[in-house]
């Protein structure tokens, strides 16, 4: 299987079905023009704004550089955080124009405008010379970006001719910067749309298998639409984190106090039985880590699946479990990851989750990190450049994953 590195080659040359085949950059052209681009450059900062994980603002760089070469004026547009539709000096994206500056290497001119289409922003714009780069102030300081209103999308598009979308974390939200914007410009994406849409729509519509799918984190409600969709698509579905206490009591085992969600036993007893119906492989932990209570320093054990103490929580898989997950993974050809294996923030628990993240890394298939905790699990671990793709997408990866149409996705121009 070919890594997908050329994001100019459309989906269909990887057989992928029901995607249909969207506009990008290079569709279009972009000499002297005023392209209006929505990034995700909401990255994770320390008390004193130095940005902690520039993972999304590297993931703009090919359309922005793209664009720079192709001299299009080029006028990027974010969100940071969530500040109430008010300008917040917390959630500036100054930082973000000078970490972009030094990736670039080039200059660029941070319209630091409280209306973000306002006097100084307008001026700016209308002062670049071809392959310039204005980023515009958190466009989240307008009430209107959130509510989607179209006068903040119009006022935003009449300062380009172009929108290009390659917010990919972002395109879960119908806002003005990633929806409306789309009803006053043509619509393009942009390579790091691309690729996302690439590589997790090919593992989704025409993987290469086996395909096995990890699911962990702590609630089984968060992923009950990517169980169902991955249900009709994978070979294997590996269930850890905390969600799996959810499956385990519903197969009649004793969870002591570990996470367990009453109200979804039903749903869980009734995945299986679909799971076993369709002939996919679903594997649960077959033995844990428990500790008397949730702190970093509490004594832990390592027991069978079945023998939870009552007065005990898991908060890990067991060293059996990573051996019986890791042989599916080796032999994976196509693997999707999402959610941690236990409470990684605390190295005693930590384990399991870097075990996974090791032995996904070892794959030699194509391996799909979706993003939020175990992107960062993977990233803090050194692995990243061993994956064939890490989404920059959280919740847009989730709801990828689930099969349902993002917003901004939907609004790009099909070819
Ligand atoms: C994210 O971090 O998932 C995206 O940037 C979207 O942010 P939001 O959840 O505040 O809309």
């Amino acid at each position: 299987m070919t890594v997908i590195d050329n994001y100019s080659n459309n989906i269909i040359k990887f057989g992928v079905k029901d995607m249909e085949l969207k506009k990008n950059i290079e569709d279009v052209s972009v000499i002297g023009k005023r392209v209006l681009v929505r990034c995700d450059f909401n990255v994770p900062m320390d008390a004193d704004k130095n940005i902690t994980d520039d993972i999304r603002i590297r993931g703009a760089l090919p359309t922005i550089k793209y664009l720079v070469k192709n001299e299009a004026k080029v006028i990027l547009m974010s969100h940071l955080g969530r500040p109430k539709g008010a300008p917040d000096a917390k959630y500036t994206l100054e930082p973000v124009a000078k970490r972009l500056s030094e990736l670039l290497e080039q200059e660029i001119i941070f319209a630091a405008d409280q209306e973000v289409v306002g006097t100084s922003a307008r001026k700016a714009v209308n002062e670049m010379k071809n392959g310039e780069i204005v980023l515009l102030e958190n466009v989240r300081f307008r009430k209107e970006e959130e509510k989607n209103k179209p006068e903040f999308a119009k006022e935003l598009a009449d300062l380009g001719d172009l929108f290009v979308n390659d917010a990919f974390g972002t395109a879960h939200r119908a806002h003005a910067s990633t929806a409306g914007i789309a009803d006053y410009l043509p619509c393009v994406s942009g390579y790091l749309i691309q690729k996302e849409i690439d590589i997790m729509g090919k593992a989704l519509h025409n993987p290469d298998r086996p395909f096995v799918a990890i699911l962990g984190g702590a609630k089984v409600s968060d992923k009950i639409g990517v169980i169902k969709n991955l249900m009709n698509k994978v070979d294997i579905l590996i269930v850890g984190g905390g969600m799996a206490f959810t499956f385990l009591k519903a197969m009649g085992y004793e969870v002591g106090k570990s996470l367990l969600e009453e109200e979804k036993l039903i749903l869980a007893k009734e995945l299986m039985t679909e799971a076993a119906e369709k002939g996919i492989k679903l594997l649960l932990p077959v033995d844990v880590v428990v500790a008397g209570e949730f702190k970093a320093d509490a004594e832990h054990f390592i027991v069978d699946a079945a023998e939870i103490p009552q007065d005990m929580m898991a908060l890990d898989i067991g060293p059996k479990t990573i051996e019986l997950f890791s042989e599916e993974i080796k032999n994976a050809q196509t693997v999707i990851w999402n959610g941690p294996m236990g409470v990684f923030e605390m190295p005693a628990f930590a384990v399991g989750t870097e075990a996974i993240a090791k032995s996904v890394s070892e794959s030699k298939g194509i391996t799909i990190i979706g993003g939020g905790d175990s992107a960062a699990a993977v990233e803090q671990l050194g692995y990243a450049d061993k994956m064939t793709h890490i989404s920059t997408g959280g919740g847009a990866s989730l709801e990828f994953l689930e099969g349902i149409e993002l917003p901004g996705i939907a609004v790009i121009e099909n070819k």
